[in-house]
Formats: C-alpha cells, sequence, structure tokens
C-alpha cells in the first residue's frame, strides 16, 4: 500500500489528484503538503466527506517552496518512507515574481524549481524516500515555449552559468520580451524548463526510481490565473481560460488530475527520464516532447547543467 506525499495539495490540480488518489485500492495514506495549516485542515476534512475514507488515511505538513528553511522542516515533519512523490505545487509568481525570496532565489524559480527540487533532495537524503520510490514533478507546455506568451527556452548547452542567472534574478540569457508585463510569462517558462531538465537528470542519477515530469495541461477554473501579471488578471484571464475550453484549449480539473494519475500509476505510459505534455500548444494527448524537441528534452548535458545550477543554489 503506497504512502504518497502531494505538495499544493489543498486547491486546484492537487486537491483533485489527492481525492482521485483516495479512491485507488493501492493507496494506504496521503500526506498533504501545504502552506496554510488551516487550508491543509480544510482540504483533509473535504477529502474525508467526499472520498468516504477515515481521517487518518490523511495527514498533513506545512511546505512553502519560497523557503529553504520551510523545506527543510518539511522533511524533518515528514514520517516513515514516501512511495510517491507528487510535486505539483507552484505558479506563476505574478507581477512580483523577480522578487528575491529570503534565499536569494526569485520567487518563480522557488515556486516552480528550487523548492520542489530541495524537498526531494531532502527526502533522499533523510532516507524518507523509498528506493523505487514513484517522482513526478508538474512541469508546463510553457517549458517548451507558448508563443506569443512566451518563446522556447534557449540555453547554450552545459550552460549552468545560464540556468544560475534565471534562478538568482539576473536572467542572463535567452531572455527577451518586448512587452514588460510578458515578462512574467517568460519567466515562468524559464523555469518549469529548468525544473524539467533538473528532474531529468534525476531520473538519470536514480535508475531505480521512476522519475518523470508531466504537464497537467492547461486548465481552467484553478487558481493559476491569479498568478498572472495584474494587466492579464484585469483582461478577465480567468475567464478566457474557461472559454479556451470550448475550443479544445484548456480542460477542466478533474481532466488535469487524471492525467497525473495516469503517470503516477501507469508505468508504460509515462517511462522514467521523460517530460510528458500536450500533442498540441495548449491541450491534447499526453506524448514524449524528447522527439519533437531533443535540443531541449534529450540533451544529457543540459540536464546536467541544470542539476548542477539548481543544486548549487539550493545548497546555500
Ligand atoms: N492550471 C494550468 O493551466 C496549469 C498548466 C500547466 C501546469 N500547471 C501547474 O500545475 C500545478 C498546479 O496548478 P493549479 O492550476 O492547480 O494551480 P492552483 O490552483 O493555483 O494551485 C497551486 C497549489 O500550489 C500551492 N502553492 C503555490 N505556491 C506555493 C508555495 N510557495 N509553497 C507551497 N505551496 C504553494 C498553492 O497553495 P495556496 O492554496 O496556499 O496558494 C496551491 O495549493 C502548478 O505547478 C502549475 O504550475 C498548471
Amino acid at each position: 500500500m503506497a504512502r504518497i506525499l502531494v505538495t499544493g495539495a489543498n486547491q486546484g490540480i492537487g486537491y483533485l489528484t489527492c481525492a482521485k488518489l483516495a479512491s485507488e485500492a493501492s493507496t494506504g495514506s496521503i500526506v498533504l503538503a501545504c502552506r496554510d495549516s488551516a487550508k491543509a485542515q480544510g482540504a483533509v476534512q473535504k477529502l474525508v466527506r467526499e472520498t468516504g475514507r477515515p481521517e487518518s488515511f490523511f495527514s498533513t505538513v506545512l511546505l512553502d517552496l519560497t523557503s529553504l528553511t520551510s523545506v527543510r522542516a518539511c522533511v524533518a515533519a515528514v514520517t516513515g518512507s514516501v512511495d510517491v512523490l507528487l510535486l505539483n505545487a507552484g505558479g506563476i509568481g505574478g507581477d512580483d515574481h523577480l522578487m528575491l525570496t529570503p534565499d536569494g532565489i526569485t520567487r518563480v524559480c522557488a515556486m516552480n524549481v528550487t523548492g520542489s527540487a530541495a524537498l526531494f533532495e531532502g527526502l533522499l537524503e533523510a532516507k524518507k524516500l523509498a528506493p523505487a520510490a514513484v517522482v513526478v514533478y508538474a512541469s508546463s507546455e510553457i517549458a517548451r515555449g507558448m508563443a506569443p506568451f512566451s518563446y522556447m527556452p534557449k540555453f547554450a548547452a552545459a550552460d549552468e552559468a545560464c540556468m544560475t542567472t534565471h534562478l538568482v534574478g539576473q536572467p542572463g540569457c535567452g531572455y527577451f520580451r518586448l512587452l514588460p508585463f510578458m515578462k512574467v510569462m517568460n519567466s515562468y517558462g524559464y523555469a518549469k524548463a529548468i525544473g524539467t531538465l533538473y528532474f531529468q537528470n534525476a531520473a538519470a542519477d536514480h535508475p531505480k526510481m521512476r522519475i518523470v515530469a508531466a504537464s497537467p495541461g492547461s486548465t481552467h477554473s484553478t487558481s493559476a490565473a491569479n498568478g498572472t501579471p495584474k494587466i492579464m488578471q484585469c483582461m478577465g484571464m480567468a475567464t478566457q481560460m474557461w472559454l479556451m475550453s470550448f475550443v479544445g484549449m484548456s480542460h477542466a480539473p478533474s481532466v488535469a488530475a487524471q492525467r497525473y494519475l495516469d503517470v503516477l500509476l501507469l508505468a508504460d505510459k509515462a517511462p522514467s527520464g521523460t517530460f510528458l505534455a500536450s500533442s498540441g500548444v495548449f491541450e491534447g494527448e499526453l506524448v514524449d516532447q524528447a522527439p519533437w524537441y531533443p535540443q531541449l528534452w534529450a540533451n544529457r548535458q543540459l540536464q546536467q547543467a541544470a542539476a548542477a545550477a539548481v543544486k548549487k543554489v539550493i545548497a546555500k
């Protein structure tokens, strides 16, 4: 019976995935890692009501990805061994996406890269991750560019220095947008790209585990739109994402949660080291991105560079 830890489990796709996982016979217990204890408790009560599982089936730990101190405390608070780790928490980061955290990391990279990486590394080091654990990192289609919001990240091969500039707030390469507010989406795209490369490298480093980067796909009716720049929110981003579902450009959170479930439970659909995202720009079948963009997702040098940059920043 698997012990599953889900980050960002109190709402959105993370919450719905917990609800679906609770219905699986193979699930032994679920740990909800959230940054707000009241929200975490509220989610547990709702899960108990909606799934019929007893309260003891669920537990909570506090986790704020924008603080490495909080990540370390979270690792210490996890009891027992985690069989399945769903690194779902993340987001766009809003207008202050480049503001530095107390650890000197941009908000957007802390939310989408270093927090999840530090949690993974911390659990490994504390021997709280099962030797054959399944680890899924929430990536996004934006990691491969999503014109006109952001373009495909360009890293020079093995360019650890370039990646570091993104993590610490002075994007020094491959970063260019004409409209200032578009910077947010560009930063978010780079963050998800670096996170994806980091977890691809982790898959190579830990061959007994199954480690996959997967996008839940363009999903309406979550709080994700609240992280877009104010100007995009004023233009009704949340409504626009919902309207996009009528032309096959977004889907409901339950569809996104099912995508996570397939990746978590169906090993043959989601081999270790892959980056799975929609076949279309926003939506579509979940497919391996490496054959389409080998320069990014089948590039060992780039994966190693991302891992080196991230590890250096979280070790400080
Ligand atoms: N929605 C989409 O179209 C889409 C597409 C591709 C990828 N994704 C990715 O899918 C994941 C889930 O997105 P969603 O749409 O479900 O978004 P959401 O409704 O905004 O949920 C995000 C979850 O992450 C948590 N979180 C945010 N910042 C955190 C931090 N610093 N520390 C700990 N937890 C934090 C949130 O906690 P609070 O409740 O406390 O804010 C919330 O539980 C994200 O990684 C997102 O980037 C989403």
